[in-house]
């Protein structure tokens, strides 16, 4: 009988944002992130008469439920096992997060599948598996800081764990200013950002970036760690903007927070920000300092719903 399977989502601090092979979802670049405590999904696979899909108790049909049951086939035929599955998923990501929920999604579902059929795998071939339902989700096999290497293939593309338990004093905002759905997914915006002239360039810097991450990590050096994070997300979007053609997922609000974390910083509340593929910014700082940042959005945007996050960890089994 299989348990289910909690997976944390994660946040980049190195962004992956560019495939080489998007069947293998093996990226062009090596990414960190830090796993995320308050933010989560629990899933539970049994066997059924049909493929079902539930989230939050609600039966999901089209597109969504199409992608996992599309991985689920390809775990199967990997394993060379069959049979109609029945997911159950609960999402612990507030819709307030404004996070993609696809990290703790998929590293839940690679994890769901493998206790379903009893198979015994080490986290390393787990973070594999992940990798191929959504790239960010082998990251969220691990707790704290977790480096995945891009590797030269399948087999040597996968996450691992930096420091599990971080010591550092770090908190991340999730600010919610605009609920809407993101225009572009990641997948697509990806594939589209190849197209700068700047795309180059920008994964030539990868490794640099990502050894100063790792000493930053190391020295417990909180600023080099939000200058950098701060820098490599500013990057990303550049490239978006400079894609032919050109996009971006921000949003006027966008821009107004990027202001008011600088403003911030200006007057001596250390803070960074970094924004996936969406409108909404998430806030890198010390615990020290989330209630006077929480105030001063409250008090400048319009319904901004905000959460505060720290370290979590990898993959556990519920039951
Ligand atoms: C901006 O992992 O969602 O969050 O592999 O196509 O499913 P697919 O993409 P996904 O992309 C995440 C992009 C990002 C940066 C990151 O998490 O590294």
């Amino acid at each position: 009988m299989g348990k289910t399977v909690r997976a944390h989502a994660n946040i980049a601090l190195i962004k992956y944002w560019g495939k080489k092979d998007e069947r293998l979802r093996l990226p062009l670049m090596s990414s960190l992130s830090m796993t995320l405590d308050r933010f989560y999904t629990d899933t539970k696979i049994t066997e059924s008469d049909l493929n079902h899909f539930y989230l939050n108790g609600i039966e999901q049909i089209g597109q969504s439920s199409q992608r996992v049951f599309t991985y689920l086939k390809f775990l199967q035929d990997k394993f060379g096992v069959s049979g109609n599955l029945a997911v159950r998923s609960t999402n612990h990501v507030p819709t307030a997060a404004g996070l993609a929920s696809s990290s703790s999604a998929f590293a839940a579902l690679a994890g769901a599948f493998c206790s379903h059929y009893g198979f015994e795998i080490e986290p390393k071939e787990l973070s594999r598996l992940a990798r191929m339902g959504s790239g960010s989700a082998c990251r969220s096999v691990f707790g704290g800081f977790v480096l995945w290497q891009k590797g030269e293939d399948d087999t040597t593309s996968y996450a691992y764990a930096l420091n599990e338990k971080p010591e550092m004093d770090l908190q991340l905002l999730a600010i919610e200013l605009n609920p809407k759905p993101k225009k572009l997914s990641s997948t697509e915006g990806m594939k589209q950002a190849t197209s700068s002239p700047f795309f180059k360039p920008w994964l030539q810097r990868n490794q640099t970036e990502l050894d100063q991450m790792i000493t930053a990590i190391q020295n417990n050096d909180f600023t080099a760690l939000g200058q950098l994070a701060e820098l490599n997300a500013n990057e990303m979007h550049a490239i978006n903007l400079t894609a032919q053609p050109g996009f971006t997922y921000f949003e006027p609000q966008t821009i107004a927070a990027i202001n008011l974390v600088r403003h911030l910083r200006e007057t001596g509340i250390e803070c960074y920000y970094t924004i996936d593929a969406g409108p909404n910014v998430k806030v890198i700082t010390r615990l020290k300092n989330v209630k006077e940042i929480t105030n001063q959005f409250v008090s400048q945007f319009d319904n901004v719903k905000i959460v505060n996050a720290s370290f979590g960890p990898g993959l556990s089994y519920l039951d």
